[in-house]
């Protein structure tokens, strides 16, 4: 008998020793899913976008399965720096103050911001046109930083939790323009067809999105970038890219 009683204890204790196992090889990753193409939460509560399949894509050809947590942007460089997630893949750019928070891996998709306006506007044709408008923007983002360059005294920079948020005060009328990443508006431009918003003009910004994990984790961001190097090489990113944007991605 108390062999029998030994006997599943061992068992027992492999068991949740495997389990422990499997938990180490999850990697929790922070998103802000807002930003269709790249990550947004479809009708079925799921993590959908070329962000969600790059990533997942990189982490199984790594060996780890993605722990999905959805976050507001403006917090997932902290929560990055805390821990609080191993990585963040946001269709965040690589910018200098960034990169004194967290670590970034390669570049793996460039952008411009745009400038979204009402149908009806024909005064907001150019960076100068803006300085005296009111602008939205996400909180926290690139779009921020630059729409608070453009405006002057006489002009306002409205932050939102979300693009979309911006988007819908600019069609009631409460701002003048939405500054915004060029690939995300676009994309909601087309899925909202019948709201009376365009695209103004592009700012090339020249931005790189790049995946954040927490400063000094080289070993996480050297597999991260083994990873995207294969995908890229055995031809899985390009597929993911058109799959999502409907072209090849640039060549670079
Ligand atoms: N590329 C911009 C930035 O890094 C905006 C990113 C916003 N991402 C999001 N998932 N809402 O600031």
């Amino acid at each position: 008998m108390k062999r029998v009683f030994t006997l599943l204890l061992v068992v027992g204790l492999i068991l949740v020793g495997c389990g422990g196992q499997k938990t180490s090889n999850t990697l929790s990753v922070g998103t802000s899913a807002d930003f269709p193409p790249l990550e947004s939460i479809d009708e079925n509560g799921n993590f959908v976008g070329f962000d969600i399949d790059l990533m997942n894509a990189i982490a199984k050809q790594m060996g780890y399965t993605v722990k999905w947590e959805n976050s507001d942007f403006a917090g997932l460089v902290a929560s990055v720096q805390t821990g609080k997630y191993d990585a963040v893949i946001s269709g965040m750019t690589i910018t200098a103050s960034r990169q004194e928070e967290v670590d970034f891996s390669d570049p793996y998709f460039r952008s411009d911001q745009a400038v979204v306006v009402q149908n009806s506007n024909t005064t907001i044709k150019s960076q100068a046109d803006l300085a005296d408008k009111k602008i939205g923007v996400q909180l926290g983002t690139t779009g921020e930083m630059l729409a608070r360059k453009l405006v002057n005294a006489n002009g306002k920079v409205f932050t939102y939790d979300s693009p979309d948020q911006a988007f819908l005060d600019l069609n009631t009328g409460r701002l003048d323009a939405v500054v915004n990443d060029l690939p995300v508006s676009s994309y909601f431009l087309e899925k909202n067809s019948n709201l009376p918003l365009h695209i103004a003009f592009d700012i090339p910004t020249d931005e790189y999105y790049g995946i954040a994990v927490k400063k000094g984790n080289t070993d996480l961001v050297t597999k991260i970038n083994k990873a995207l190097a294969e995908l890229k090489s055995d031809g899985e990113y390009a597929k993911l890219y058109k799959s999502w944007f409907g072209q090849e991605p640039p060549t670079q």
